[in-house]
């Protein structure tokens, strides 16, 4: 039987390079920085037109799909995943990283269907890393098969995690804490590249083995939960239970036992959802 939405994610590989050369390009020039909903939420002109780019040609092709759109949420649009087709895009996700030209700066666009993931591109363009993961067909770098490390030993582990200044105190001192009990396990060390689609993929190929976050989005995670899934890792809630992708929280991991450690160690933070709040 054919594939239904191979050509989607065809076309999704296009024009995902294409966001890419934009933002490449846009990093030889001046970027001037605005700010949406604190001193340190930045966005930029590319975000946006990165955005209006990748909508616009996938919505010409697919006029019936859905979309939440980072950029689009932020200017008013709705949030709410439904059954349809729907296409989740990230235009910038590291958008601190393109204003600093640090260089971990990704496109990520997760495709669902009846609210299920079917697959994910994350292009991370500095690096030129096309992560692409089809439900069901494994996960690829540039075309070849990746795999997570396997590691089950947290002491062994690298792990991941973003930590952003919050204005609520007791969500700061949390983190903060959070980040202490998983260094005094203890691992090797603790890493933040900044682009979570980027953290998702660098679990995926095993050069890291775990990423956890509270208070990203859907659009940070839906493309790289793809790939890591395919990649053979493991996702779910930071409270242990089922991955949400609209509960703006996650655990990824090479291994259950890693995953299910870190639920352990982690202290839990209302961050709200994406479709309520
Ligand atoms: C951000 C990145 C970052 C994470 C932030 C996200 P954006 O995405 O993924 O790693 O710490 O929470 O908002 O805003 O650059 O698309």
């Amino acid at each position: 039987m054919s594939d239904p939405w191979q050509e989607c994610m065809d076309y999704c590989i296009e024009v995902t390079k294409r966001a890419g050369k934009m933002i490449c390009e846009a990093l030889q020039k001046d970027i001037a920085v605005m700010h949406k909903s604190s001193a340190v939420d930045l966005v930029t002109e590319t975000d946006q037109k990165v955005e209006q780019l990748i909508i616009s040609s996938i919505r010409e092709k697919y006029p019936t799909h859905s979309f939440i759109g980072e950029e689009s949420v932020a200017a008013g649009a709705p949030s709410a995943l439904s059954d349809s087709p729907t296409w989740i895009i990230d235009p910038i996700d590291g958008t601190t990283n393109f204003v600093h030209r640090f260089p971990f700066v990704s496109v990520s666009i997760g495709f669902t269907v009846k609210k299920e993931i079917e697959f994910g591109i994350v292009y991370s363009c500095i690096e030129d890393k096309m992560y692409t993961a089809r439900k069901g067909k494994g996960a690829f770098c540039n075309g070849a098969p990746i795999k997570v490390s396997g590691q089950e030993d947290i002491s062994k582990s690298l792990v991941l995690t973003e930590m952003g200044f919050k204005k609520d105190v007791e969500q700061f001192q949390t983190m903060m804490a959070n980040i202490r009990n998983i260094l005094s396990i203890p691992v090797h060390g603790i890493r933040s590249p900044g682009s979570a689609a980027v953290n998702m993929c660098l679990v995926a190929c095993g050069s890291a083995d775990a990423y956890y976050h509270m208070g990203i989005h859907c659009w940070d995670m839906a493309g790289g939960a793809a790939v890591v899934r395919e990649a053979g890792g493991v996702i779910m809630d930071i409270s242990g239970g089922p991955f949400d992708l609209m509960s703006r929280r996650l655990i990824v991991a090479s291994s259950r036992m890693i995953a299910e450690r870190i639920a352990k160690e982690i202290t839990e933070f209302h961050v709200g959802r994406d479709d309520t709040d």
